[in-house]
């Protein structure tokens, strides 16, 4: 290379020598050969002395006679002296034979490129009309992919206006931020022009170009929202569009800014690699996030739909209006627009308690933040392929979950108020992180800032432990690692707890590392007057699990809390809560399972969906380390666990109940799965008999989409290599159904079989044409049986997979997923030493991150394997 060119390569920004001001894009695209032609005019500024302009391009053949720059004044136009692609670095240099004028000018560009089949940039997603197959015209530039599409300064930072031209075949919708402002017809090509768009990132650019119908409405200040989707299937549409647009109405009261385009349309695209895109003016969705049918999308799925389009339209706001500075401060878009979609979605659906559901965001976050190789919430990126890997439970769920804590802690009045002014003030600009707390310190009073710098500045989190004495509660913070050890943060903890009644609080910062709490002072109960549980005093800290924290009691304080369990004195957040805490610390080695276990069956009587959801998927973890920890218990603890859910079990039943609620519909499904898996008897026979009836006759009301995964499940249980028909019957249903929804659920259930000959059927059918790529991640959720199976079928087709969803974060999900469950040093060792040959950037911290979730879990089962009394405490529970 030669030496002019190293002083742009390697580097994690572009130089800022010339500013883009507006796109002027036309794009041809041609959909049977999947190709584009495209050209773009760039206003820019130069604003320093230079011969060259550095901007992105990736993928794209440009040649040296298709660039120019005219001068403002249009007398001068320069011809290129050379144009480079530096294909690692994703830039392309454009050299003139002398420095350009200062001021305003205009880089003219024509160019060429592919529609590829990656999900990403500009490409092709395929689907059927009228039984003829069919390619359509798909973008996805987030995070940095629309320099596949033109070339561009491809930063979130580089905000312009855009103003776009599109030239399809007459008979295609063809869709882009902006509305239509004039359209010309010649012979079977139309060429459509959209209206300039506001100042905007390239990541948010749209254009979708496809056969759809729609459904329409509109808000109440006349904004127009649609809702496209396949041909004929515009009734699944119109859930969304009436979450969309009472969403809109509401965002503009919260933020007190209108949506600020003139149109908003949502598409489902029939292949998409995440769940949803929030372009601006254009959100794209999966199928599966979008469309809603009446007869076969269960409950579920509902809430999935309605959760996305609120965090999609979030994003109109927090993220397009006002856009994170760099990608550092991601989390501020995801983690905001994750928890905005709650107070939207808590408000259209107050019956769904959605806010309670919010905890499974922070077990999530609270899980991924107690490895050693989390991150920081702001981290650093120094290349565009590390980006990637950010979109994960540290910047969507635990930054939701810090926003939860702050908001509890200054209030959600003032915190309103401060977020009106920060979108006021940034609307149409870029800001950080500090800008946020600036705007809510300056609203609060509070020294937000340094309160907030402790979460966002390092990983992790702290575990509070709590002792009682006498009258003196004690705390103490220490980071909390799942491998048992003691990490050296600290944070500044806003505590709260209550005391036998929640009229009884306390709040207070922990600033340092311990505090002692006189409880005489300001609760209105002694603790130290009877000594224990039975007086019903009780202890509960992080109220409502509003902080992003664990908290160990003592055994004192933690029998107490089990007693209050019982008594059913304590709501469903901090029932959540004290289960979550209690198997985080068990897995951690800082509690026995036994008294996880113990802990477990004060939960006999649950009945909230949150709460009883969880104590299911503990329940399966469970299962998972005993199978091998302590083979000879685990009939037993599975015996346990099939007593646990009982109660609930036979008053859900398998039938919908006149009038019943959207949780009751959702646990229904959960606990039937629960049971069929832990293989209890009389549920198994129950869903042969209504998949049978499902077989015979689709609309039966014996097996309605709630209780669908469940049959699933149970049917392959009893599957084998010699007994297949279950198996069978899966699939022909897989392949007649058009519906995503249905589609997902029994990929997700195909896997869970016992046999390994079946799983790796399974697994090769993920990888046959049969399964979009963007599906094929929800079939490898193998049990423990099929673990082995799924690791040698992942070495040996590591290639095809590494080539099919190794340019996305898609292949992330397949490393965590089969490595993350194994339980054993040896097992580690050898993964490491396959990746040592196979490993690339992009992957490295998810890699890393998996291996040493099995490092904690071998580190547990030598635990569990040196724990006295388990198995007494096992056959007394069970
Ligand atoms: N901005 C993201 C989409 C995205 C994800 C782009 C990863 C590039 C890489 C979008 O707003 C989003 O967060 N989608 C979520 C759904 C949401 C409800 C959590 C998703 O795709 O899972
Ligand atoms: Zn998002």
């Amino acid at each position: 290379m030669e030496q002019k060119y190293e002083q742009f390569k390697g580097q994690p920004r572009l130089p800022k020598f010339v500013v883009p001001k507006r796109y002027v894009i036309n794009l041809k695209p041609d959909l049977a050969s999947c190709t584009f032609t495209g050209t773009v005019e760039i206003s820019v500024d130069v604003v320093a002395d230079t011969k060259f302009i550095v901007l992105n391009a990736a993928d794209l053949t440009v040649s040296r006679d298709g660039v120019r720059f005219r001068e403002h004044s249009g007398l001068k136009v320069l011809e290129a002296l050379e144009v480079k692609l530096l294909e690692e670095d994703e830039i392309m240099v454009v050299e003139f034979s002398e420095n350009l004028p200062l001021g305003v000018g205009v880089l003219c560009i024509a160019y060429e490129g592919t529609l590829n089949d990656k999900m990403k940039g500009f490409y092709r997603s395929k689907y059927e009309h009228n039984g003829e197959k069919k390619n359509m015209a798909v973008t996805q530039f987030e995070p940095a992919d629309a320099r596949r599409c033109f070339p561009c300064w491809d930063e979130p930072a580089r905000k312009a206006t855009f103003k776009i031209t599109l030239e399809v075949p007459t008979e295609l919708v063809a869709l882009s931020n902006m509305p239509v402002v004039e359209e010309k017809r010649d012979g079977d090509v139309k060429t459509l022009h959209y209206e300039e768009s506001p100042i905007m990132s390239t990541y948010l650019v749209a254009v979708v170009i496809g056969l759809f119908d729609f459904v329409e409405d509109h808000t109440s200040d006349g904004i127009k929202v649609r809702v496209y989707c396949q041909v004929g299937k515009e009734n699944q549409g119109k859930f969304a569009l009436d979450v969309a647009v009472k969403t809109l109405d509401l965002y503009k009261k919260y933020f007190a800014v209108p949506y600020s385009l003139p149109k908003l349309d949502m598409v489902a695209i029939p292949d998409f690699a995440a769940g949803a895109m929030e372009n601006y003016g254009l959100v794209t969705y999966r199928e599966t996030a979008l469309l809603y049918d009446d007869k076969h999308s269960a409950a579920a799925n509902k809430q999935r739909v309605a959760t996305v389009v609120a965090h999609e339209l979030a994003h109109q706001w927090f993220g397009n209006l006002v856009t994170m500075e760099w990608w550092t401060h991601l989390w501020l878009n995801e983690g905001f627009a994750t928890w905005v979609s709650y107070l939207a979605t808590d408000s259209l659906f107050p019956e769904w308690k959605i806010w309670t559901q919010f905890l499974e965001e922070s077990t999530e976050g609270l899980r991924l933040d107690g490895l050693a190789e989390s991150h920081p919430i702001e981290v650093e990126i120094n290349h565009a392929c590390e980006i990637d890997e950010i979109f994960d439970a540290i910047s969507y769920r635990k930054g939701a979950s810090l926003i939860r804590m702050l908001q509890s802690y200054l209030g959600p009045e003032c915190f309103q108020r401060a977020l009106a002014s920060y979108i006021k003030q940034y609307s149409c600009s870029n800001a950080k992180t500090e800008d946020l707390w600036a705007v809510l310190e300056e609203e609060s009073g509070e020294p937000v800032n340094n309160l907030m710098n402790s979460w966002t500045k390092q990983k992790g989190y702290p575990v509070v432990t709590v002792k009682v004495n006498d009258d003196k509660l004690e705390f103490e913070q220490s980071q909390f690692l799942l491998s048992g050890s003691c990490g050296d943060g600290q944070w500044i903890v806003p505590m709260t707890l209550c005391c036998c009644s929640y009229d009884a609080r306390k709040n207070f910062l922990l600033q340092g590392k311990s505090e002692i709490l006189d409880t005489k002072e300001f609760l209105g109960c002694s603790l130290s007057q009877g000594r224990l549980a039975e007086t019903g005093t009780w202890v509960k800290v992080n109220v409502d699990q509003a902080g992003f924290y664990r908290v160990k009691y003592d055994d004192e304080l933690a029998g107490r809390l089990r007693y209050a369990i019982e008594t059913k004195c304590l709501s469903a957040m901090d029932r959540y809560g004290i289960l979550d805490d209690s198997y985080a610390l068990c897995m951690a080695c800082q509690l026995p399972l036994a008294s996880l276990l113990t802990l477990m069956g004060a939960y006999r009587e649950e009945l909230e969906y949150t709460v009883l959801s969880n104590l299911i998927s503990i329940s399966y973890k469970i299962a998972r380390i005993v199978a091998d920890a302590a083979p000879e218990l685990l009939d037993c603890v599975k015996l346990f666990f099939i007593n646990l859910f009982q109660h609930s079990a036979e008053k859900l039943g398998w039938d919908p109940k006149q009038g019943e609620g959207h949780l009751d519909a959702m646990l229904r499904g959960e606990i039937l799965a629960a049971l069929a898996h832990f293989g209890h008897d009389v549920t198994q026979c129950e869903a042969t008999r209504r998949f049978d009836a499902f077989l015979n006759d689709r609309h039966t009301p014996l097996l309605p989409p709630d209780t669908r995964k469940a049959a699933y499940v149970a049917v392959m249980q009893n599957v084998s290599i010699s007994n297949r028909s279950g198996y069978e019957a899966l699939l022909r249903i897989y392949r007649e159904t058009d519906l995503s929804q249905e589609k997902t659920r029994i990929l997700g259930s195909l896997a869970s079989c016992p046999d390994p000959d079946i799983v790796l059927e399974v697994l090769n059918f993920l990888l046959s044409s049969e399964v979009r790529s963007q599906d094929a991640i929800f079939g490898v959720n193998v049990g423990i049986e099929g673990r082995e199976t799924a690791w040698r079928w992942f070495k040996e087709n590591w290639d095809h997979i590494s080539k099919t969803w190794g340019s996305g974060f898609l292949i992330t999900r397949f490393i965590s997923t089969i490595v993350s469950p194994f339980t054993s040093y040896e097992k580690a060792k050898e993964v490491e030493e396959f990746f040592a040959s196979h490993s690339k950037p992009s992957i490295a911290r998810t890699l890393k991150q998996s291996l040493e979730r099995v490092h904690i879990n071998a580190k547990w089962v030598q635990g569990i394997q040196t724990e006295k009394h388990l198995a007494e405490t096992v056959q007394k529970l069970a």
